[in-house]
């Protein structure tokens, strides 16, 4: 069973679509440990509650972003993850901690990537008349909301949507397509191919042996 380390800022209810998964039996692979940037986030009940490892760790603590990924590098370490999940983590990461776990660190980002990058995705994709909205599961690279596409799923924008309507129609697709594509990974369907310019891409060969 691949070993599973996921990243949240708050609510976690990914997480909760991940744990009922694995409940289930349907993850493929184990939440071994779930670690928090801030104190007190719903998710880190979910997951004592779930009976899995809890663990904060206050970026606020931290003089700088590198001094905090590596610290958080550290204790995800401990747990010998095959797969760190990005799971609503509300911190830019340092190139050198999205290297170290390059082809093993997936997110979900709540826009039809390439379109809305960063934050408030929802008001933005409603301000800029767009027909549909959506989310995106991808690899994490250094460039942020930029690594390669895994899955997408998309809905339509209605007149009377607002932020937080729209929020909710998304967030309901995302519990499905999360740990669809995390269990994508635990059956080794999934993988980053480098190129010569270090281009990172999708692997699209034969599907590899689980
Ligand atoms: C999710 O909707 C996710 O797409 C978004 O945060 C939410 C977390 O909700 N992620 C980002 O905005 C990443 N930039 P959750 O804590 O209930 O899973």
């Amino acid at each position: 069973q691949a070993r599973i380390v996921v990243l949240i800022s708050g609510s976690g209810s990914n997480l909760q679509a991940m744990i009922d998964c694995q409940q289930s039996g349907e993850l493929g692979g184990d939440i071994v440990a779930v670690i928090s940037n801030r104190p007190g986030a719903k998710g880190l009940e979910r997951a004592t509650k779930a009976g899995i490892e809890a663990q904060c760790l206050d970026h606020k603590a931290f003089a700088d972003r590198e001094s905090f990924d590596q610290a958080l590098q550290a204790q995800i370490d401990q747990f010998q993850p095959d797969l760190v999940v990005l799971a609503g983590f509300m911190r830019i990461l340092t190139p050198t901690f999205t290297e170290h776990y390059l082809g093993r660190m997936i997110n979900i980002h709540p826009s039809l990537l390439p379109k809305h990058q960063g934050l408030n995705t929802h008001q933005r994709a409603i301000d800029a008349g767009d027909a549909q909205h959506g989310a995106t599961v991808h690899f994490v690279t250094a460039e942020l909301d930029g690594g390669p596409g895994i899955v997408q799923v998309a809905v339509d924008i209605e007149a009377k949507d607002t932020s937080e309507t729209l929020a909710q129609r998304v967030q309901y697709q995302e519990h499905y397509m999360f740990p669809l594509a995390v269990q994508w990974f635990c059956q080794g369907r999934l993988r980053l191919h480098k190129d010569g310019n270090n281009h990172v891409s999708l692997f699209d060969g034969e599907p590899l042996p689980v």
